[in-house]
């Protein structure tokens, strides 16, 4: 069938938001109390999660229902550093005063200001063009001019919307210049403090690092700033068959039980592998109005070719032949175990292999559920790994442990960790494809 109702890459708003109906109603509430009550009732948000999980198109549904209750959303470039808060904000002044917006203004006017100030201290000469974000380096802000000036729009902008107010969001926040991460907490500390009535929210995505970068930039007790909202690797199974089974119903398709059920399974739960392999049997499936048992079959099979090739086979390239190791004993698991198992497995001290499980987890192939826990990032990676991982062996220099001897360590611990039956087919290595080239990023495609 044409017209696929799913959503398959990074950041696409799915056509259901499934399992979130929780931290939507409480970012509704939220948002309600601070529309009355201002600062003292926000939760600056970050939604802190690896790869793939729906981290952005959480916050892109925040960002939706803030704009329905009459909130301007300023959404911050983050990435790389290029753009910070000061450029973006002037930038959407602009576009805003260009819409006719004129309680943008004041802000534009303090902000010219700020920006003239930073770039003649910075010993630059330029000019902020309207439409360009341009970088500041460094930005010599006073925090407290611009909360003040933010506080001002906020509450402009309540007087014609008075369920409404600011909302400012970063995605991927880790990736910020630290300068801005340190300007956006003493923003938000001043006006917690001197600007309460205010009706200012703050929402940001990030990876499970993210607390990490922010200790990096100075910002202090970040946990008591910002409400860290972690958001798990895989959807609940009755949550993750809504996601399939509800976008088709809404335009008359209907999936057989066991078809969606196959979907779930096939993506183990993980966002975008849901899309991913729903969207590829719709493609197939001839309909017109039913989506079978067969066609998911196939339609998995060529979600699975893509998810090979694109995200599991270049990430399981990248990984050194300890860091495989270590992920295959986590797949041997079902995807997710204690640390001291696999320690047992692998025959080493917990403390002896603390390193490869800190690599493993800033490369963004592990995460770290609960304490004393990992769990892979991508979930499809337990059946590539134990399909991969032999030939690793007899390839590496080093003496890894081989699959069996994981497996017969596992099985002498049986009832300290009980193993989850992953239950899927296995997944192989394409034969012909090509490592692809970069380094251990924390990104690569989570499809
Ligand atoms: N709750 C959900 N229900 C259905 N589909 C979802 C859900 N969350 C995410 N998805 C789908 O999963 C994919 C990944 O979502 P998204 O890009 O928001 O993840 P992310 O955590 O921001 O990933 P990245 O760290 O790579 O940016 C998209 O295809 C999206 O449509
Ligand atoms: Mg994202």
């Amino acid at each position: 069938m044409k017209d696929s109702v799913y959503s398959p890459g990074a950041g696409h708003a799915p056509p259901v938001l499934a399992g979130r109906d929780e931290l939507l109603d409480s970012w509704r509430m939220m948002l309600a109390d601070v529309a009355s009550m201002g600062r003292l009732r926000a939760e600056d948000t970050i939604l802190v999660g690896p790869r793939g999980v729906g981290k952005t198109v959480t916050m892109a549904a925040f960002a939706e229902i803030a704009e329905s209750k009459g909130f301007d959303v300023v959404s911050l470039q983050s990435s790389g550093g290029q753009a910070g808060l000061v450029p973006s904000l002037l930038h959407e002044a602009n576009d805003r005063i260009e819409s006719g917006a004129s309680v943008w203004r004041r802000l534009k006017r303090v902000l010219d200001q700020i920006a003239g100030v930073s770039f003649g201290v910075a010993g630059v000469s330029a000019s902020v063009s309207k439409h360009q974000t341009q970088t500041v380096a460094p930005t010599i802000v006073h925090p407290g001019t611009l909360a003040g000036a933010l506080a001002t729009l906020a509450l402009d902008i309540q007087m014609d919307h008075p369920t409404g107010g600011l909302m400012v969001c970063v995605d991927e926040i880790q990736s910020s210049a630290d300068s801005d991460l340190a300007l956006i907490a003493a923003v938000l500390h001043q006006l917690n403090g001197n600007h309460r009535p205010a009706p200012v929210v703050f929402a940001a995505t990030g990876l499970p690092k993210t607390l990490d970068v922010l200790a990096k930039a100075k910002v202090t007790h970040a946990e008591r700033l910002f409400y860290v909202k972690g958001i798990p690797v895989t959807l609940p199974a009755d949550a993750a068959k809504y996601a399939v089974v509800e976008p088709a119903a809404r335009v008359g398709v209907v999936w057989d039980s066991d078809a969606a059920d196959l979907i779930v399974a096939a993506s183990k739960g993980y966002p975008a592998h849901l899309q991913v392999y729903a969207h590829h049997t719709w493609r197939v499936a001839t309909g017109p109005a039913a989506i079978t048992f067969a066609d998911a079959q196939v339609g998995i099979e060529a979600g699975r070719d893509e998810i090979v090739s694109r995200a599991l086979a270049p990430r399981w390239e990248r990984m050194t032949d300890r860091r495989a190791e270590y992920t295959t004993a986590i797949a041997l698991c079902g995807g997710e175990a204690s640390t001291s198992t696999i320690s047992a497995m692998l025959g080493r001290s917990a403390q002896e292999i603390s390193w490869i499980r800190e690599q493993a987890i800033a490369a963004g192939d592990v995460c770290v559920p609960q304490r004393g826990r990992v769990e892979l990032a991508f979930p499809a990676m337990a059946d590539y790994a134990i399909a991969n991982y032999s030939k690793t062996v007899s390839e590496s220099s080093l003496p890894l442990v081989p699959l069996e001897e994981m497996q017969s360590a596992l099985d002498s611990r049986t009832g300290k960790e009980p193993s989850r039956d992953v239950g899927f087919a296995t997944l192989q290595h394409p034969p012909e494809e090509e490592p692809t080239p970069g380094g251990a990023n924390l990104g690569g495609p989570s499809i």
